[in-house]
């Protein structure tokens, strides 16, 4: 979700704005809450960015994160009325709600404008399925795990065409967006192999700032078997 920008562990629907790149704001759908167990080094935000959205359908929810987060960082956080007004108002859409093998489609396709980029973390719960269909480009994490939860059914209307993987645009073998008003759908589910390197970076940052416990993981003469 909007996780380059503001990550609240938990999530929601969220949006944020670059004012100053002219874009609209960015936006987070169903932004809750797992603030407390988030470093301060995952609400590091684009440096650019100047407003985020927070919609959540529990209200205290969406009050309680930007009450927790408002206080730590550089920008803006707005309480959406609607997940309209958030799709509406802004530049970059992230959610993390549920995960239903049947589509809520809480966002309407006629909601969402050409340049947008939409970053579910949902899998594909919240969004109307069109949308993908509609992308200029559908872009997933992993091919094989996206096609395994449509195996499972989930997509019950298919997946989407896909344009390529995450980790093919970031190293240059295929292209992101090729223009402004380009719309972009990149669903980023997660992979073990992200887990394990966050975990190494945790691990050496451990190190290096001597942080944390030492956990002694060699089996006692008690507990070890002959
Ligand atoms: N892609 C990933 O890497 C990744 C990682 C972790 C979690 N997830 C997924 O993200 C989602 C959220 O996880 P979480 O641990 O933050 O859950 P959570 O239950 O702590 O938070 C989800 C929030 O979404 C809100 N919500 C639910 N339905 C909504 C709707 N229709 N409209 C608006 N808000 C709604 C809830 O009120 C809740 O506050 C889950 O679907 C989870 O599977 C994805």
């Amino acid at each position: 979700m909007g996780d380059r920008y503001a990550n609240p562990g938990g999530h929601g629907f969220v949006c944020g704005g670059a004012a100053s790149w002219g874009l609209r704001p960015l936006a987070c759908l169903a932004a809750v809450c797992r603030a407390k167990s988030t470093s301060s080094t995952q609400r590091r935000p684009l440096p650019e960015l100047k407003k985020v959205y927070v919609y959540d359908n529990r209200e205290a929810a969406a009050d309680a994160l930007i009450d927790e987060l408002q206080t730590e960082v550089p920008f803006t956080l707005i309480k959406g009325k609607s997940p309209e007004e958030v799709t509406k108002s802004c530049e970059v859409l992230s959610s993390a709600t549920i995960i239903l093998k049947d589509p809520l489609s809480v966002v309407k396709k006629e909601w969402v404008s050409a340049g947008q980029t939409i970053l579910p973390c949902d899998l594909n719960t919240f969004w109307d399925p069109e949308i993908a269909r509609s992308a200029g480009k559908y872009i997933v994490d992993s091919i094989e795990e996206h096609e395994l939860f449509e195996q499972m059914g989930y997509f019950p209307a298919g997946l989407a065409p896909i344009a390529g993987e995450t980790g093919e645009v970031l190293a240059g073998v295929k292209p992101g967006r090729e223009h402004a008003d380009e719309l972009i759908l990149n669903s980023n589910i997660g992979m073990a192999v992200c887990d394990v390197t966050v975990g190494r970076a945790i691990y050496d940052r451990a190190l290096a700032t001597e942080t944390g416990t030492l956990l002694n993981l060699k089996p006692s003469p008690r507990n070890a078997r002959s």
